[in-house]
């Protein structure tokens, strides 16, 4: 190289590392961790802010797909396999990636790694619901706790869960990621779990905020709701979930409210997210959830997820035409800066890639059994007698137990543990020759129903095997034979799809009948029969219910799930698990029933977003029954259900004695002593519903759950004093003519009950 040539090159060298300078701000030493987050905000270039502010992208859906590999939702190209995305790094900033991957039920993320040995399994707790159902805040803490070290121990830096939208109407297809009908069980179990979660220094993502209540068109659909319904039953539980687990980041929904997407809504993501309840960490999108990437930054959504290079050139655009305030893009900027400092990958942690999964197997094991409902146990069926050794396990899902529902909220665990194994391990024996019947018939409709190829397949729920019903020749030789007889109902759903009718929330007609044949012939040889409902959300149970002795829902209880159920039929742990829903008698008493989308399944009507079709219950859905959601509704006028709200039994029986209300603070403290006087101990749940005074301008339900405690396993005998306290803000309604909360003046009642429907004392106290 001549001199000339050589001192063009230095000239030219000198002149980029100037303009590398100049573009990033005068100092190039800038560096996120070492300088201010306004220094690192004032050093970006407006085409950083952008690219921080969109996610790295997905593999094959428009970002980064130098790997090749085909578009698969739930991989990425992060750096955790299987995670559900990135953000962006800068390196020039010392910016690194996070990476952000699903829950509720566990960490999902690849189990194996190309050209690696070693696995990488993720424990599958039990799905939310069966969460709820324990009504136990410090075991949520717990399950949390330990879904928060697997996120940390793999890499990952945010754990996208808890969801905790209401259980509007029980076919919602993702209702068993989330935890109730009820916004104040929602709320406390929430914020329960995202303490837990990141107590281990990694950060949560309750969602999906807001309204997101059926899976049909979930990207287009719009939830007509009152201000008054929103505030009190579809925000409350992220009110609360924000307020007391303080999560690092929200999740806004696909959904639009009122005509506007959940992400592009300020009155949502900044007036009462921020603004109302003090959020201070970062929102971010739904996967692809949205439309318009200037109105999403305006409103407060500073993350857009997984992202696409498209949304950084529109964030671009539209500073530089004016249409979105360069503030705006800077406030979202800081807030996914503080995420990223709060991250571990940003503090250097050294994860291990080994959790202690045994130790996290106790933990799901245990948890389970405490959130199972005991719906039925007559003359003692449960639990099994000391005798009870021989075993008839009857439906196809007590050998093929489902641990968990499909979709991001699945888990790639190591095993589940099926209920016959759960019982075998537990020193019961399996009627071999129904084994084998159940085992053939299983494999022979694998086969029938084997999921078609590609990515899609391992996200939606695979075909139920139809029923196997023996003969009445079988059934009554099995009958004569075996000390019992269990039949278990299994259900699957997931994301994409709302649940059907026939053969999904009602029994199918192989199903009844099993059901039926089973408990008579049980019957007339002088044995029980235990139906074990191995279910994701509500099924029909009015018409059968009468046929078995006893009725256990087991939820779908996590990988060590028929441990868990064998745990509960034998008695080492005694049911305490009450319903987070009400079980109707039938789905047109469901309040919100006439306005919601039935018998969709995807592929089969044009779901895409076509608000102008305007589809009811596709395109957009009114929330007619306004607040009389669930028992809101049932108890308010009377409706007859099939098991309420806040019901289940125990192997214990609890007197309730001595109530007492006492003035605290503005607010009350109510106070029951519970006594076994049962012959089993047992833990029980104490509910306080209120029923405030009438007022015609916002008619309100008879009565509505305002605190619940748990006691502690009560042996015979023993009794525990039980105080819930209720401040008088939590007596409000909202009046969404002055904007505001109210407490209306006036007598209020309130109920200590051991269900919605079981109230064994009231007390009353006028404001
Ligand atoms: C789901 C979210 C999930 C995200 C990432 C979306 O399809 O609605 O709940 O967190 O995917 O996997």
């Amino acid at each position: 190289m001549n001199t000339k040539l050589l001192l063009t090159a230095c000239v030219a060298v000198f002149c980029a590392v100037l303009a590398q300078a100049c573009a990033g701000g005068a100092n190039k030493a800038v560096k996120l961790g070492e300088s201010s987050i306004d220094e690192v905000v004032a050093a970006m270039t407006l085409e950083e802010k952008a690219r921080l502010l969109v996610g790295a992208g997905m593999a094959g859906a428009g970002g980064d797909a130098s790997d090749g590999k085909a578009p698969a939702v739930g991989e990425t190209l992060s750096l955790v396999p299987g995670a559900a995305g990135t953000t962006a790094p800068i390196p020039r900033l010392g910016i690194p990636a996070i990476v952000l991957a699903d829950g509720p039920a566990g960490l999902r993320i690849a189990p194996r790694r190309e050209g690696d040995g070693a696995t990488y399994f993720g424990t599958a707790f039990p799905v939310a619901t069966l969460l709820a159902s324990t009504w136990n805040c410090a075991l949520d803490e717990e399950v949390g706790k330990a879904i928060g070290n697997e996120v940390l121990e793999y890499g990952v830096d945010v754990l996208l869960a808890p969801a905790l939208n209401i259980h509007r109407h029980p076919l919602c297809g993702r209702n068993f990621e989330y935890y109730s009908e009820d916004p104040l069980l929602s709320g406390k179990t929430a914020a329960a779990v995202v303490r837990g979660v990141q107590g281990n220094g990694v950060g949560t993502s309750v969602k999906h905020f807001a309204a997101n209540n059926q899976e049909t068109n979930r990207m287009g659909n719009d939830a007509r709701v009152s201000p008054r319904a929103l505030r009190e039953i579809y925000l409350k539980g992220f009110e609360i979930a924000v307020k007391e687990g303080e999560p690092w980041t929200v999740m806004s929904s696909y959904n639009r409210v009122n005509g506007v997407y959940a992400s592009e809504s300020r009155e949502l993501l900044t007036d009462i997210l921020r603004s109302d309840w003090g959020f201070d960490g970062a929102v971010m999108t739904d996967w692809f959830g949205g439309a318009d990437v200037a109105k999403q930054v305006h409103a407060g959504n500073d993350l857009m997820m997984p992202g696409r290079p498209d949304q950084e050139k529109a964030i671009i655009d539209a500073v530089k035409s004016g249409a979105l305030d360069v503030k705006d893009v800077d406030a979202s900027v800081r807030r996914v800066l503080e995420l990223v400092v709060r991250s571990p990958r940003f503090k250097g942690y050294k994860y291990s890639n080994r959790p202690d999964l045994a130790a996290h197997a106790k933990v799901t094991r245990e948890s389970a059994a405490e959130g199972m409902v005991l719906l039925k146990n007559d003359g003692g069926a449960l639990p099994l007698a000391a005798g009870v050794k021989s075993v008839a396990a009857f439906g196809t899902t007590s050998y093929d137990f489902i641990s968990g529902g499909t979709g991001s909220g699945d888990v790639n665990e190591a095993y589940t543990v099926s209920l016959v194994d759960g019982l075998e391990n537990a020193g019961y024996t399996l009627d071999a020759a129904l084994k084998a019947r159940y085992e053939e018939h299983l494999r022979a409709e694998n086969e029938k129903n084997k999921p078609e190829a590609g990515p899609m397949a391992a996200f939606m729920p695979k075909a139920r095997a139809a029923e196997f019903v023996p003969d009445r020749a079988f059934l009554d030789a099995l009958a004569k034979r075996a000390d019992v007889a269990l039949v278990t109902i299994g259900r699957n759903s997931g994301e994409f799809q709302d649940r059907l009718v026939a053969g999904d929330f009602d029994l199918a007609v192989e199903e009844a009948a099993l059901v039926k044949d089973v408990s008579e012939a049980f019957r007339r040889a002088g044995k029980k029969t235990v139906v074990i409902l191995n279910i994701g959300g509500v099924v029909e149970t009015a018409s059968w219910k009468r046929h078995p002795d006893a009725i256990l829902l087991a939820w779908q209880a996590g990988q060590e799930g028929g441990n868990s159920v064998a745990d509960v039929l034998g008695g080492a742990v005694s049911p305490s698990g009450k319903l987070p829903m009400t079980f109707p008698v039938r789905l047109e008493d469901v309040p919100s029933h006439k306005n919601f989308p039935l018998d969709y399944a995807p592929g089969a009507p044009d779901l895409s977003p076509q608000p102008s079709q305007n589809r009811p219950n596709i395109d957009f859905t009114d929330y007619a029954e306004d607040v009389f959601v669930g028992y809101r509704h049932y108890d308010t006028h009377g409706k007859e259900v099939s098991y309420p709200f806040g019901y289940g039994l125990s192997y214990a029986k609890f007197d309730y004695s001595e109530p007492s209300l006492s003035r605290d603070g503005d607010g009350y403290a109510v106070g029951v002593t519970v006594k076994n006087s049962g012959a089993a101990a047992g833990k029980e749940v104490v509910q306080l519903y209120v029923g405030a005074p009438p007022n015609p301008a916002r008619p309100k339900p008879a009565k509505e759950l305002k605190g619940f405690a748990k006691t502690r396993l009560l042996q015979p005998g023993e009794g525990e004093r039980v105080t819930i306290k209720v401040a008088a803000g939590d007596l409000a309604s909202f009046d969404a003519d002055a904007g505001k909360w109210v407490v209306d003046a006036g007598g209020y009642k309130f109920h200590l009950a051991s269900s919605s429907r079981d109230i064994r004392a009231t007390l009353t106290a006028t404001r």
